[in-house]
């Protein structure tokens, strides 16, 4: 099934992007600094949007607009004191059709699964302002999170469908890990 073989072959890359944004997080000292590290986020997150939008219909995906998204990332910059006229390099990964662009929202949705532990960390550095992007569903995660995984493994039919999903989803998480890494990013 591909959600069991998506999660299987993202592991390292997971791995490598979870150090970076750890290694910012723990870096966090004020406001600005955090303001920093959700930019970074926004960045990235609104590009992908941008590049799975014309896959990710209605039809394919029906609660798609109910879902957190980078807006919520504005919100919570702003929230701050700060704004998005600033952002660092992100570039998305080629999203070609409905697998690719499945795979790479696999990545942004999946990401609410560590959202909670990155709000523990930020509240034990006294930060508690513009965290709703990683507050994620709250409650109804699970519920959230199911759902999209039913729709990820009913669009996958073929191997080929799979190693399309599976292969954006890698490429997802590394051209976010080249944000964290300017240099590479250019
Ligand atoms: C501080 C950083 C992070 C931590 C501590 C973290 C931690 C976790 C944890 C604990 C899970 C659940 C694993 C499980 O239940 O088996 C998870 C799942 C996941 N995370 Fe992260 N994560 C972090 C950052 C990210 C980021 C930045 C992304 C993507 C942009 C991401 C994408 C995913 C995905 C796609 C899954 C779902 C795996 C699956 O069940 O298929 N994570 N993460």
């Amino acid at each position: 099934m591909l959600s069991t073989n998506i999660k299987e072959a993202t592991k390292t890359a997971h791995q490598q992007l979870e150090k970076k944004v750890v290694l910012q997080l723990k870096a966090i000292r004020s406001n600005a600094d955090y303001a920093a590290l959700l930019k970074n986020f926004y960045a990235y997150f609104s590009q992908v949007e941008k590049a799975i939008a014309p896959f990710i219909t209605p039809e394919l995906l029906p609660d798609y607009k109910d879902r957190r998204n980078s807006s919520y990332l504005k919100k919570d910059i702003e929230e701050l004191g700060f704004t998005v006229d600033d952002l660092p390099a992100a570039t998305a990964p080629e999203i070609s059709g409905t697998l690719s662009a499945l795979g790479a929202l696999y990545v942004m949705e999946g990401s609410i699964m560590g959202g909670s532990i990155i709000v523990q960390m930020l509240a034990k550095g006294g930060i508690t302002q513009g965290v709703s992007f990683f507050s994620g569903y709250g409650p109804a995660t699970g519920e959230m999170w199911g759902k999209f995984i039913a729709v990820l493994n009913q669009q996958a039919v073929t191997a080929g469908d799979e190693s399309a999903a599976i292969e954006a989803a890698n490429a997802t998480f590394n051209r976010f890990g080249d944000v964290f890494e300017p240099a590479k990013a250019l």
